[in-house]
């Protein structure tokens, strides 16, 4: 699915596969924001091809979490000679290949092919590359190293003005019509690392931060208008009813 003239949902939802995946197109090659699950590769391959990237090399991915339904196929493409980029809280999940056997009641099921991060970032962070250029904001909560991104889609610029901006904001909350009464869902708290206090200060963060035009989250559909007041809908649901 295309989503603005760079950014194209390759996996997830649109393709019954657990978790989306968006591919950014550069010039010179393709980056990923999350890879789904383990078996999420052929299709993030097969969207590639369809849309007339499969001959650009998936230079870079950019983790949203280290969850094996995001971060699952990480290790096949640092194989194929991608970067994998990951809060430097959530490296573990990739240096284990999820949850460790006993730290949760889901850790046989929860488990993917390790490896280690190539690019750790700390705070807030603008990480360039010569195709790429995202904003990472560390927004924990729903685990300990969950990431917003946010970037300009270059490719969208007017001499008027700037290209819209996208959000990617992995599993904190997403937008489903079809899921939700509100089409709000927040983030799952099973994760050994779920951080409520963190979460309300990063909702709080959220609010008074963006106005994006597209938001792209880890499930659910893709949201491409009323971003900011989609975020706060999402704050206000978390501190009334979710904490
Ligand atoms: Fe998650």
């Amino acid at each position: 699915m295309k989503i603005t003239k760079s950014v194209y949902a390759v996996s997830g939802a649109f393709y019954d596969v657990l978790g989306n995946v968006y591919a950014i197109r550069g010039d010179k090659g393709v980056a990923l924001v999350d890879t789904g699950e383990q078996t999420a590769a052929e299709v993030i391959e097969a969207s590639l091809a369809q849309w007339g990237m499969g001959d650009l090399p998936v230079t870079h991915v950019f983790l949203t979490h280290g969850h094996m339904d995001h971060a699952g196929s990480a290790a096949y493409f640092q194989k194929k000679g991608a970067k994998i980029i990951v809060h430097e809280k959530d490296a573990h999940f990739l240096r284990d290949g999820g949850f460790p056997e006993g730290t949760t009641p889901y850790g046989s099921d929860w488990i993917f092919p390790a490896c280690e991060p190539d690019i750790i970032f700390r705070e807030k962070e603008t990480l360039e590359f010569e195709d790429f250029r995202l904003t990472a904001y560390p927004l924990p909560g729903h685990t300990d190293g969950s990431t917003f991104y946010e970037m300009e889609d270059v490719r969208e610029r007017t001499p008027d003005g700037p290209g819209r901006t996208v959000l990617f904001t992995g599993d904190t909350f997403y937008f489903d019509r079809e899921c939700a009464e509100d089409h709000i869902v927040l983030c799952w708290k099973g994760s050994p690392d779920y951080d409520p206090v963190k979460l309300e200060k990063s909702f709080d963060f959220a609010f008074r931060q963006f106005y994006p035009d597209v938001i792209l989250s880890g499930h659910g559909m893709p949201l491409l208008a009323n971003g900011h007041e989609v975020i706060c809908a999402a704050a206000r649901k978390f501190l009334n009813t979710y904490r």
